[in-house]
This record gives structure tokens, C-alpha cells and sequence, in this order.
């Protein structure tokens, strides 16, 4: 299926408390900031501190990316601040990213992080939820994919918790920083997303530890720093 015209809705998501929106310049220095804390950068793309340059670069070409369809291949970052702040407080809190399968348009990858304050209150939960809605309801895409490191339990009680399901563990399947890591693959289906699926946390899987004896730090580095789910991803540059 073709991604579809997407409404206007997905460039502003109300969800709870919360608005998903595009980029705009003013994102830059909340977005460097949060990428720079090291427990925040620690299972992505990016290294810690992450230069305002480098989030002024990001969110300039995110001004001039097609959400409205999105372009197949490409990796989207939708912004997320907060409706309650003070009037005229647009900062930053977070922030989602979804991309469309450059080879099946009916899939889409999705990628989500919140700055450290703000996490533990549901937030990235609420915006996940608001972002499947949009791939699903608005976009009639058939299938959403993500993958998270085996050690990123938060991450992963945000998949479990919007109803996505655990398919596969890579076993050491990416080197990344300072090691060979391993990884989670979760989907959902559209069908069980209307369905309104919920599922029970499947149990923990013990780890040894790393062979460095060093805690991993993220994810393969991409162009832009996107949050890469690998397993879906042989074909990026
Ligand atoms: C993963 C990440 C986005 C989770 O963000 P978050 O905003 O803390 O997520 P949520 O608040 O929705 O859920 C996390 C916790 O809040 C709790 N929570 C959920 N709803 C809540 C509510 N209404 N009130 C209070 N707490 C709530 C959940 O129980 C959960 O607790 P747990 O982690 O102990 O299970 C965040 O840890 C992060 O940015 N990590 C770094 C980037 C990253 O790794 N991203 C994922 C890449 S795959």
C-alpha cells in the first residue's frame, strides 16, 4: 500500500498533555542538550555531549522533510512538548522518529526518546501511542517495527506497554561503540493495533556481562543520528 496522504493531524498531535509537531529552529539547543546526557545517549546512535551544531544540522533538515506523505527510506523526527507548560514555553521534552521502508511502504520503523527529567510520567508512552495512531489510522500503514537493545528495559516496557511483540533476539548481531551488542525486534500489526491488543511482558533475559566489562553506549551511528533499528535497516548507507 502507498503511504497514503497523510492529514494534516500528524504534523500536530494532541495527545494527554503532550503536542507532537514538526521541528523548528528554536529546537536546537533543548535537543542538544538532551542528546547530551550520557544515560540518554547511552543505547542510541549519537555520542554524549551532542554538539548544537550537530542538533542545528538535524533540525534544519527536518524543515524541509515531506511528513505529508513521507518519503520512503527517509527517517522523520517529529518534535514533543508539552501543552501545559508555561504560555509560549515551546521547549522540547523529547522526541519520536519514524521512517517507511524504502522497499515496502506498507511498514514503517519507529524510534522515540525523552529527556531525563521528563521520563518516568508516561510521556513517551502517550507520544508512541500518538505516533501509532497517526501510522495507522491515518496513514493505513499494515506494519510498525522497532528494535531496542537487550539492556534498554525502559524502552522496551514502552513497546510492551503500547502492544507491540517481542519477534526475535539477535544475539551479538551489531558491533556498536565499545562491543558486540544484542537486540529486541518488536512489531504491531494495524490489525492489532484496532484491535486494541495488549500483551503480557514477556520474561526478562538474563545477560552476561559484556566482554569489556563496559556498559553499552547506543546504537550504530547513521547519517543524522537517527535511532536506527538495525535489523530492519541493511540497506541504509
Ligand atoms: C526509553 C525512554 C524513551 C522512556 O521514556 P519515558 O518517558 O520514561 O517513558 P514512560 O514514562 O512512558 O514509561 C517509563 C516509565 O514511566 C512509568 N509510567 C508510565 N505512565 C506513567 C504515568 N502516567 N505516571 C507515572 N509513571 C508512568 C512506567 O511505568 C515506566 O516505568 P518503568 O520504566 O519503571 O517501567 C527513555 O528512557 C529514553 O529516552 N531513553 C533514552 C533513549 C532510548 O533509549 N530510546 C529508545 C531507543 S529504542
Amino acid at each position: 500500500m502507498p503511504p497514503s496522504t497523510l492529514p494534516l493531524s500528524m504534523l500536530h498531535l494532541r495527545t494527554g498533555k503532550l503536542l507532537l509537531r514538526p521541528f523548528v529552529p528554536g529546537d536546537a539547543p533543548a535537543f542538544a542538550r538532551y542528546r547530551s546526557d550520557p544515560d540518554v545517549a547511552r543505547y542510541q546512535s549519537w555520542t554524549s555531549p551532542y554538539s548544537l551544531a550537530a542538533a542545528e544540522e538535524l533540525v534544519t533538515q527536518m524543515q524541509g522533510r515531506h511528513l505529508v506523505p513521507p518519503r520512503p527510506g527517509e527517517w522523520n523526527q517529529v518534535a514533543i512538548q508539552l501543552t501545559d507548560a508555561q504560555p509560549g514555553d515551546t521547549t522540547l521534552i523529547g522526541d519520536c522518529v519514524f521512517r517507511v521502508h524504502p522497499d515496502d511502504v506498507g511498514q514503517a520503523g519507529i524510534g522515540f526518546t525523552s529527556s531525563k527529567p521528563l521520563q518516568h510520567l508516561g510521556y513517551a508512552t502517550q507520544a508512541v501511542r500518538a505516533l501509532l495512531r497517526a501510522l495507522f489510522d491515518d496513514m493505513g500503514l499494515h506494519r510498525v517495527t522497532a528494535a531496542c537493545d537487550v539492556e534498554n528495559r525502559s524502552s522496551q516496557r514502552v513497546l510492551e506497554r503500547v502492544g507491540m511483540r517481542r519477534e526475535a533476539h539477535f544475539v551479538q548481531n551489531m558491533f556498536f561503540k565499545v562491543a558486540w551488542r544484542s537486540e529486541y525486534a518488536y512489531a504491531i500489526l494495524r490489525s492489532e493495533w484496532s484491535a486494541g491488543v495488549t500483551r503480557p511482558p514477556p520474561p526478562f533475559v538474563g545477560l552476561a556481562p559484556s566482554p569489556t566489562g563496559r556498559r553499552f553506549s547506543g546504537l550504530p551511528e547513521f547519517p543524522n543520528g537517527h535511532p536506527l533499528p538495525s535489523f530492519a535497516d541493511s540497506g541504509q548507507p
